[in-house]
């Protein structure tokens, strides 16, 4: 591919750009519960306006671009007092939840690598429903994931487990409030005291919950303690592009005083060019996600939040209650905020969800894991008030149409080699001829219906699951 000899007319440029969307998730109407927090135009419009004013200032460096730094200074002071937290709670911004979380791990490691030397492979205790963030996070910073099982019922941390996997490496232990996958809050005060019984870091990952669940709480909700008020809880994650509707590359990372921030800063003056000190992993970046975010949160306000959470609570009460009338499915479990996930016992739960793309709603598959078994997952936003009715007839009709699919072949060959399969020993070769015989192999195009390969991923262990996708992304992303 190469460039253009003379530039393209604008008009051609956005015409373009506008075709190359029409693929996309269709998410303007409503119908998609995840990938995107659509507040309405309005609020939208001012999220853009100031996105676009600060597009062009650079975060690299905020003793230049003193704008940022004020920017940076108030948003993580607001989401201080948000979260329950005094004058000692300092916070930096990020892209995300990823980039926070990375962020909350590196500190704690670097923290224990000055304070507990002794400790050579640092262990992190983390519920199987703790986010893949935090597995990245610690494939990157070369700290173990320690696995705890959660409750089979509530899909909570359990605290007996937790308890039981802190060893002589441990240096932290992960909550969620709430987990992604069942949208329920663990029990963050019993973690947090196992976590200070023995001088541990304690990280609460509110990414999805930490903005939405102080309103809920408002509005009547019963909403266990996740927050600064929490003794023991170090350090929070939270996402201001998720329930605050700010654009995206949003997120605060908070910690309970300067001494546990510190290490995530990172300094380096070991080279030829400017001194480079940065808060976060990204170094030069635009000045647009921080001004739009603090732009948002304050033409919304308080009160502005306090009733969308309001209107999302009844959504959530409505469509919950919907789920459970419709025979076949089953809630997973009761849900703490916005985040509702169900399964099917005897209809293929993927089958399910490509018949409701069929009718024009996304919603999100999720592989059984543990003891989770495949489900279906709702992030329910803003946007998707009001479509309840319309929603629940198309799922009601979406699992009688599920019935009726039968397993295809792949399926049925791999059900009986299952537990031969070693991924160690699975080649690339191997890896390659699974791709071809679920439809997907080789060639670098996305497939039309997903239901046959969530199935078969849905039956085959995590690390071969890994394999595949990994073998699947790089074969996508090539020259076309
Ligand atoms: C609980 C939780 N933590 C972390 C993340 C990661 O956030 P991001 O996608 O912004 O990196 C998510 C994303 O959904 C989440 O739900």
């Amino acid at each position: 591919m190469q460039l253009p000899k003379k530039g393209l007319p604008k008009a051609d440029i956005f015409e373009h750009l506008a075709a190359l969307r029409s693929d996309d998730l269709k998410w303007q109407d409503g119908r998609a519960f995840g990938y995107i927090f659509d507040p309405g135009q309005e609020i939208m419009e001012v999220g853009k306006a100031a996105y676009a004013m600060y597009l062009s200032e650079n975060g690299l460096d905020f003793t230049v671009f003193k704008s940022l730094m004020r920017l940076e200074k108030e948003l993580a002071a607001l989401m201080a007092t948000h979260l329950g937290g005094d004058g000692d709670v300092v916070g930096n911004f990020a892209s995300g939840g990823t980039e926070s979380i990375m962020l909350a791990v590196k500190a704690a490691r670097d923290y224990f690598r000055c304070h507990r030397p002794e400790i050579k492979a640092p262990e992190m205790i983390l519920p199987t429903t703790g986010h893949a963030a935090f597995h990245k996070a610690a494939h990157y910073l070369d700290v173990r994931v320690v696995p705890v099982r959660v409750d089979p019922h509530t899909f909570r941390a359990d605290p007996t487990a937790v308890r039981r996997a802190v060893g002589p490496d441990t240096i932290m232990i992960v909550g969620s409030a709430p987990s992604y996958a069942h949208g329920v809050v663990d029990p963050i005060a019993e973690m947090a005291a196992i976590a200070r019984e023995n001088d541990l870091w304690c990280h609460t990952d509110a990414c999805m919950g930490g903005f939405l669940l102080p309103y809920f709480k408002r509005l009547g909700a019963t909403v266990a303690d996740f927050d600064f008020t929490v003794p023991g809880v170090s350090s929070i994650s939270v996402d201001l592009h998720k329930y605050a509707y700010c654009p995206k590359g949003a997120s605060i990372v908070l910690y309970r005083n300067k001494t546990l921030r510190k290490p995530q800063i990172f300094a380096c003056s070991h080279w030829v060019g400017y001194t480079i000190v940065n808060n976060a992993v990204q170094s030069s970046k635009s000045g647009g996600p921080m001004a739009a975010a603090w732009a948002v949160l304050h033409f919304v306000g308080d009160d502005g939040y306090l009733e969308i959470a309001r209107r999302k609570r009844e959504a959530v009460a409505k469509i919950a209650a919907g789920i459970q009338a419709i025979d076949g499915l089953r809630l997973m479990t009761a849900p703490d905020m916005t985040l509702v996930s169900f399964t099917a016992d005897e209809v293929d739960v993927f089958a399910i969800i490509d018949e409701m793309h069929r009718r024009g709603w996304y919603i999100q598959p999720a592989l059984a894991y543990d003891n989770s078994p495949a489900h279906i997952h709702l992030s329910i936003g803003a946007s998707n008030v009001g479509r309840e009715e319309q929603f629940l007839i198309d799922l009601a009709a979406s699992v009688g149409a599920a019935r009726e699919v039968k397993p295809g072949p792949l399926r049925q060959m791999l059900e009986p080699v299952l537990d031969s399969l070693d991924p160690e020993k699975l080649s690339d070769a191997d890896i390659e001829g699974m791709l071809a015989m679920a439809g997907i192999g080789g060639g670098s195009s996305l497939p039309e219906r997903t239901a046959e390969i969530n199935a078969v991923l849905n039956l085959l262990p995590p690390a071969v699951r890994e394999k595949l996708l990994t073998a699947y992304v790089n074969n996508l992303f090539v020259q076309d």
